[in-house]
C-alpha cells in the first residue's frame, strides 16, 4: 500500500508498506523508523523489547531499502498524525552509510548536485518533482482543452532562432553547421499553415557562458504558435495559461509547497488581468528608483529584479524597442521603432519566464529586417517560403518551464527546478 493511504485508515488496521528509511533514531526503550515511499513519509516504531525485531533496525541505515507490516497507531506527534507499530520487517538491501548529510553540504555548495542522484531522493526533491509533473499536465490540458494540437520540431538544426552568440554546435558528421535548437519557434511557424494551432514542450538548448540563478544549457520550453493570432489575443493567452497552471499547482500542491515553506498567498493572486507595462512605463519606473538606464537599453534581469519587486502579480511587459529583440518580432505599424512584443516576468524580482510577440508576415518587410539586422536572407530560405505562400498574421511564445516552476516553488535557483540541471560546468549526473 502507498504510505499516503495509511492516514486513511483507522487505528489497529494492519498495513504493509515497502520503501526506504529517510530517518532513524532511537530514544530509551524504541527505535523510530521514518520510511518513505514515493506518496510520502510514516513513522514506524519499533519496542526495544522485540530482539529479533531491533537487532534487524540497528543493521539498518537510512536508505536502506525495506518492506514493513505493522499496525497502525494515532499520534499526533508523528508526521501526519499516525505511526506504525512495526510487527515484521524484510529489508531488501541494508546498504552503505548514505553519504549526504548535513555537514558535507554546509562544506561545499556543489556537494548536493554532485550527488544529485541520491538527493533527488530528498523531501525538497521530491516536492519539486510533483509540482513539476503537475506543470507540465497543466500546460497539455490547457492547450489541448482549447484546440491547440501537439507538435515536435526537430532538435538539430542548421539556423539560429535566437541569436548566433548561443548556439551549440553539433559533431553532425562531416557537417560544421549543425547545431542544437534554441527554439521551436520557426517549426510551429511552419506548423501552423497546417494546423492553425500548435503547442510543443520540448528542450532548448543555449550556450550561456555564464552561471546565473536563471540560467540553464537545456532547458524546459513549452512553445506556441497561432494562425490570425493578434496581440491583444495574445496577451489574454498568456494571462489565462500561467494562471491555469498556478490554480492547477494551488489544487493539487499544497503538501509540496508547504513542505518547500512557499507562501501560497502569492499564488492565490495571480488571476487576470495582469498588468500591462510598456517597455517606455518600464524605463520610466526603473529611472524613478535610480537605475541608470535608457531609452533602448536591454532591460537586464537586475533591471527586472527591480521592477518585479513592485508588482505582487506577473505582469505583462510589452513594446520592447527593435533593437533589443530578435528580427522576426513584428514592428508596430503605429510607431515602427518597437515591436509588437511581450515578456511575461514573475513577480518578487524572478523576472522574465516568457519571450513571444507577433511575428513578421510580410515578405518584404522581414527580408528588409533580416538585412538590416546583418543576418543573411539565405539562411532563412525555407522561413521565408512561409511568407511567399499563403502568408497569415500570426503570434507566439515561448515559456521557461524550468524559471516557471523556480518562481511557482519560490525557488533560489534554477539547478533546483530540475532533476538533472546543466550548465557551463555540469554534465554530470
Ligand atoms: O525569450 P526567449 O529567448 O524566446 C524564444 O526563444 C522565442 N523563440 C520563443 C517563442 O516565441 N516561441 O526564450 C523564451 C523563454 C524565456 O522567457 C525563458 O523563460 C526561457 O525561455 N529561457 C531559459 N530558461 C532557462 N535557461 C535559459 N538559458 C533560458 N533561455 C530562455
Ligand atoms: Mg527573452
Amino acid at each position: 500500500m502507498s504510505i499516503k493511504d495509511v492516514f486513511n485508515l483507522s487505528e489497529g488496521t494492519e498495513v504493509t508498506v515497502r520503501g526506504w528509511i529517510y530517518r532513524k533514531r532511537e530514544l530509551r526503550d524504541k527505535i523510530f523508523l521514518v520510511v518513505r515511499d514515493g506518496s510520502g513519509i510514516v513513522q514506524a516504531v519499533i519496542n526495544k523489547s522485540d530482539q529479533d525485531l531491533s537487532s534487524i533496525a540497528s543493521k539498518l541505515n537510512v536508505e536502506s531499502s525495506l518492506v514493513l507490516t505493522g499496525v497502525i497507531k494515532r499520534e499526533p506527534r508523528a508526521p501526519g498524525g499516525a505511526e506504525i507499530h512495526v510487527k515484521s520487517i524484510n529489508w531488501y538491501y541494508a546498504g552503505y552509510a548514505f553519504p549526504i548529510n548535513e555537514d558535507a553540504a554546509k562544506a561545499d555548495s556543489e556537494y548536493l548536485f554532485d550527488v544529485r542522484h541520491l538527493w533527488i531522493r530528498s523531501r525538497k526533491m521530491w516536492a519539486v518533482l510533483r509540482v513539476r509533473h503537475t506543470v507540465f499536465g497543466a500546460i497539455h490540458e490547457f492547450f489541448r482543452s482549447r484546440g491547440y494540437y501537439e507538435v515536435q520540431g526537430p532538435m538539430f538544426v542548421s539556423a539560429a532562432v535566437e541569436g548566433g552568440s548561443t548556439l551549440f554546435p553539433v559533431k553532425y558528421f562531416d557537417r560544421e553547421d549543425v547545431y542544437l535548437t534554441q527554439s521551436s519557434q520557426f517549426y510551429l511557424e511552419v506548423l501552423i499553415y497546417a494546423l492553425e494551432r500548435v503547442y510543443t514542450i520540448a528542450p532548448s538548448f543555449r550556450a550561456e557562458p555564464s552561471r546565473t540563478r536563471r540560467h540553464l544549457t537545456e532547458f524546459w520550453h513549452a512553445e506556441a504558435e497561432e494562425a490570425w493570432l493578434q496581440f491583444d489575443g495574445l496577451l489574454n493567452l498568456l494571462e489565462d495559461l500561467i494562471t491555469y497552471i498556478v490554480n492547477k499547482v494551488l489544487e493539487e500542491r499544497q503538501d509540496e509547497l508547504k513542505l518547500l515553506n512557499r507562501d501560497a498567498k502569492v499564488l492565490e493572486n495571480v488571476k487576470p488581468p495582469f498588468q500591462r507595462v510598456s517597455y517606455d512605463e518600464a524605463i520610466n519606473i526603473l529611472q524613478s528608483k535610480g537605475v541608470g538606464i535608457k531609452w533602448g537599453d536591454d532591460i537586464g534581469a537586475d533591471e527586472e529584479r527591480v521592477l518585479t519587486l513592485q508588482f505582487d502579480k506577473p505582469i505583462l511587459l510589452h513594446h520592447f524597442p527593435e533593437q533589443i529583440k530578435a528580427f522576426y518580432h513584428r514592428n508596430d505599424p503605429s510607431r515602427p521603432e518597437t515591436t509588437l512584443s511581450v515578456d511575461v516576468l514573475a513577480p518578487e524580482g524572478y523576472g522574465e519566464i516568457v519571450g513571444g510577440g507577433e511575428r513578421i508576415y510580410d515578405y518584404e518587410e522581414l527580408i528588409s529586417k533580416i538585412k538590416r539586422f546583418g543576418l543573411k536572407p539565405e539562411d532563412y530560405d525555407w522561413y521565408l517560403d512561409l511568407r511567399r505562400y499563403g502568408s497569415v498574421p500570426h503570434a507566439g511564445f515561448g515559456l521557461g518551464i524550468d524559471r516557471l516552476i523556480m518562481w511557482i516553488c519560490g525557488l533560489e535557483h534554477i539547478r533546483d527546478a530540475v532533476p538533472f540541471p546543466r550548465d557551463i560546468r555540469r554534465i554530470k549526473p
